[in-house]
């Protein structure tokens, strides 16, 4: 069975969904890897390290392949050149890739989404969600010191003492928790905010101060947060002010599954922030927690700067890659009988983030959404 990998095709993707030292987990399992030329560039990885490693490097590495492996959704012209019946894994926002999802389901693709792998212990090393959370929220930090006019830590020099500087994170999920974790290593003092009830102890175990603003706790379902009613949302912003107004640097990553991101920070919040600020709003790609904030820019309103995280794990493509193919292979192989794909859909981890199976659409809330997208 031919397993092939793309160069991603998305402008400003780096990242690739097989590295060299994970081919022989699946030639060991008597799977053949194919990988398009130049598919590791982007993330430092050759071609000839994919060779050395035991894949064929070819131009035509899709054809009739039975399974693809990718980072971004395919393309609907590289599911077609795939063998019929093929496995695709990805992310794959649905709701977004519509017509991807017909196709798929039309072309009788099996195809599993990693953004909706289950977050059962027994599927944590399939959690690509979090493995390329955490290298959003590490780089979150770099970025807020990087740009931020004044040093993280506390310095007592012979010209005087230099306080630390102050950073709020506000979501303190994965990515919020790395941020406070790599912001403390650098030496800030921070304190951090976040809707579930878990997050005040998690928060003190990486070294920060929880601000508890004395609000009912908003537990979703599978541990995540739920969405605010718009008088809570407004009470939270309301509370938060003096913080974000206190605060040197400011790092958001808030997130509710399946919605858009919550707004946390008004402009007139980043407004009253001191001059020099820097707020970095990871969420910016799905909405935003800053008011006005742009994915991929970086603006200035009133004294401070914001700055709109896009596809920050291709930043340091060669490690998050690395992490999300372990992802990747760890769901491969639940898969792999004897050198076989036989996707076992009574299985709770691939039933999970199955989209499309056998010319249907598996995902109830896609196919809610294709119902009323006039079929
Ligand atoms: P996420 O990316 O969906 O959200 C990020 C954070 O934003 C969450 O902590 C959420 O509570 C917070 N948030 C949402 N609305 C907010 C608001 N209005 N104000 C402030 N904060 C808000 O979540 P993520 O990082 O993917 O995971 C969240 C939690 O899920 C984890 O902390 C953990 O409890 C659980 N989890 C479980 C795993 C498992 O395998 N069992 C693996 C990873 C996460």
């Amino acid at each position: 069975m031919k397993i092939a990998v793309p160069a991603e095709t998305m402008p400003g993707e780096r990242r690739v969904a097989l590295v060299p030292e994970l081919v022989s987990r699946l030639t060991d399992a008597g799977l053949e890897v194919a990988v398009e030329p130049a598919a590791g560039a982007a993330a430092r990885y050759s071609d000839d390290a994919y060779r050395s490693a035991g894949a064929a490097v070819e131009a035509d590495a899709l054809d009739g392949a039975q399974a693809l492996l990718c980072v971004q959704p395919p393309a609907i012209e590289q599911v077609h050149r795939l063998d019929k019946d093929a496995i695709t894994i990805s992310f794959l926002p649905t709701a977004r890739e519509l017509e991807l999802v017909r196709a798929l389901r039309d072309a009788g693709t099996t195809a599993f989404a990693m953004e909706l792998v289950p977050r059962v212990s027994r599927a944590q090393a399939m959690d690509a969600l979090s493995s390329q959370a955490l290298v959003a929220g590490y780089r979150s930090a770099l970025i807020a010191a990087e740009r931020l006019p004044r040093f993280f830590p506390l310095l007592m020099t012979a010209a005087g003492t230099v306080p630390p500087a102050r950073v709020l994170v506000l979501g303190a999920g994965v990515a919020g928790l790395q941020a406070i974790a790599t912001a403390r290593r650098l030496g800030a003092v921070v304190r951090a905010y976040d809707v579930r009830a878990a997050a005040a102890e998690e928060v003190r175990s990486v070294g920060a101060e929880f601000i508890d603003l004395d609000l009912p706790t908003l537990e979703g379902a599978g541990g995540y947060a739920r969405e605010a009613t718009e008088e809570r949302a407004r009470r939270q912003r309301e509370l938060l002010a003096p913080h974000v107004a206190d605060a040197d640097a400011l790092i958001t990553t808030a997130a509710v599954p399946g919605r858009p991101a919550p707004l946390l920070v008004t402009r007139e919040m980043v407004e009253a922030m001191k001059p020099g600020s820097i707020v970095v709003d990871l969420a910016a790609e799905s909405g935003g927690n800053v008011e006005g904030s742009k994915p991929g820019e970086e603006l200035t309103v009133g004294n401070a700067r914001v700055w709109g995280g896009r596809n920050v794990p291709s930043q340091m493509p060669g490690q998050a890659s690395r992490l999300y193919a372990t992802n990747v292979v760890n769901l491969l192989l639940l898969m792999n009988a004897d050198g076989e794909l036989k996707p076992d859909l009574s299985d709770e981890v691939l039933a999970g983030c199955c989209v499309t199976h056998a010319g249907e659409v598996r995902h109830g809330p896609t196919r809610e959404l294709l119902g009323e997208d006039a079929e």
